[in-house]
């Protein structure tokens, strides 16, 4: 079986736990590709929850080699709690793997993360502040500390000593916050990190991968966040500093495009955001917030409120077209069950013109209103729903709807966060 991609194609948070979690039961191999503990990807087995931050949510297989990509930023103290909090509810955790590759989040990171929001005001684009950012900016200025950097104690001394003496300067002088960082002190906290993770680092984890894939093993590479959080097809400068898009995938686990047999797109049936930027579709007021209570819709990583929206097309014919998407798994219809009217955002509106595409520069995209199609509600019960033909005719329609949208086929329909919960079409 050719290799798979697990893609957001909205705003984040639609959902690619649960998909990814449910794919795994066939797979060989997950690995995540980018971001690092600002996602938050909720598997729900049972009654129990867990939300993940750093480790593939294919993790609740024991069969399942779960990596930790090469475009992964990890915070070394996070993933050692989430290994912890894994292992206490009975996961062995045998299975994970980590890149060497992998660059490493520093509490530098995360206070320059916090001061550069500050620093924003009115223009802050509502971070996780957990210092990815910073941490990629380092990576991509070939600054960055990589895991294989800890186990080097000359090399890990003398790139931290450079980095604290740098972030010192600007944490102190451009953003005045007055803070300490003794090099010591970090290098003695990581070195404990570096000592219990060593069994889970891997040389060449792109090899890794590489030899999986000649074996016809089935793997499956994970992304966090969505696409319009990504770094270059986003809404910029509000979005996060990876590229969660499909493209994304190739480089943050080191495989060839021509490996790539299917691209699965996570859809809400609906749309979310946490943090601030544009957000065409937004509903504002009680309809809005009965939404989000209904879907449970606070940050499975800060608890912030996620703002609620109508199910937007133009972003869909966008996540289509950049992630080349071959199937969908739509998640949260039943979150909709209840609603008598649905909206659907089929264009939007730009200068008195009807326009398909979704502008990326954020000033037109301001200037954009859209075009809803107006159709009922199916107002039925779907979450105990096993089989398409079950669903109520109103809600295939609007499955259809969505699919007519993205031009791709709906192969997943998730109707409720429990694994089981769930049509294969
Ligand atoms: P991710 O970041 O894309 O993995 O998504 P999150 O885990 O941040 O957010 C999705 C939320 O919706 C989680 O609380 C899931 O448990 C929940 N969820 C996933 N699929 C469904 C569904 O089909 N219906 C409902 N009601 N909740 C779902
Ligand atoms: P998952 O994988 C939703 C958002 C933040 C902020 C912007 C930049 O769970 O879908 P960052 O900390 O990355 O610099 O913040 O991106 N954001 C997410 N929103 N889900 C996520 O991950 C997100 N990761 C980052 O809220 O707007
Ligand atoms: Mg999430």
């Amino acid at each position: 079986m050719p290799v798979s991609v697990i893609v957001g194609t909205q705003w984040g948070d639609e959902g690619k736990g649960k998909i990814t979690d449910l794919l795994s039961r066939d797979m060989d191999m997950v690995v995540r590709y980018q971001g690092g503990n600002n996602a938050g990807h909720t598997v729900v087995i049972k009654d129990a929850t867990f939300k993940l931050h750093l480790i593939p949510s294919g993790i609740f297989y024991n069969n399942v080699m779960c990596v930790i990509g090469n475009g992964v930023v990890v915070d070394l103290g996070v993933l050692i709690q989430e290994i912890e909090t894994l292992k206490a509810k009975g996961f062995a955790v045998e299975n994970l793997r980590i890149s060497s590759q992998a660059h490493i989040i520093f509490p530098y990171h995360r206070l320059m993360d916090k001061a550069q929001e500050k620093k924003l005001e009115a223009g802050r684009i509502g971070t996780t502040s957990r210092g990815i950012g910073p941490c990629y900016v380092d990576k991509y200025n070939r600054r960055g500390i990589r895991v294989s950097d800890l186990y080097n104690e000359k090399i890990f001394r003398e790139k931290l000593a450079w980095n604290v003496i740098e972030k010192l300067f600007m944490l102190n002088k451009f953003y005045n916050m007055k803070t300490e960082l003794s090099v010591d002190e970090i290098i003695n906290e990581y070195s404990g990190y570096a000592v219990a993770l060593k069994k889970y680092v891997v040389d060449e984890s792109s090899t890794l991968v590489d030899e999986a894939v000649a074996k016809n093993k089935n793997v499956l590479l994970e992304g966090a966040q969505g696409t319009m959080l990504d770094v270059d097809h986003g809404t910029y400068p509000f979005v996060t500093s990876s590229n969660p898009t499909a493209g994304g995938a190739c480089v943050g686990s080191g495989i060839g495009p021509k490996a790539i047999g299917a691209v699965i797109g996570v859809v809400k049936a609906y749309v979310t955001r946490v943090g601030s930027g544009p957000f065409p579709t937004e509903i504002p007021g009680k309809v809005g917030e009965d939404l989000r209570e209904k879907g449970g819709e606070y940050g499975a990583t800060t608890g912030r409120p996620r703002r609620c929206g109508w199910f937007d097309g133009v972003v869909m014919r966008h996540a289509s077209k950049v992630n080349g998407l071959t199937h969908l798994a739509v998640t949260k219809l039943d979150v909709l069950d209840d609603q008598e009217k649905i909206q659907v955002c089929v264009a939007y509106e730009y200068k008195g013109k009807r326009i398909n595409d979704f502008p990326t520069d954020i000033h037109r995209l301001a200037e954009c209103k859209p075009i809803y199609e107006e159709v009922p509600g199916w107002q039925q019960d779907t979450t105990k729903i096993k089989e398409y033909a079950d669903l109520p005719q109103k809600a295939k329609e609007y499955l259809e709807k969505l699919a007519g949208l993205a031009n791709a086929k709906i192969s997943l329909v998730s109707v409720g966060a429990e694994r089981g919960q769930i049509i294969r079409i």
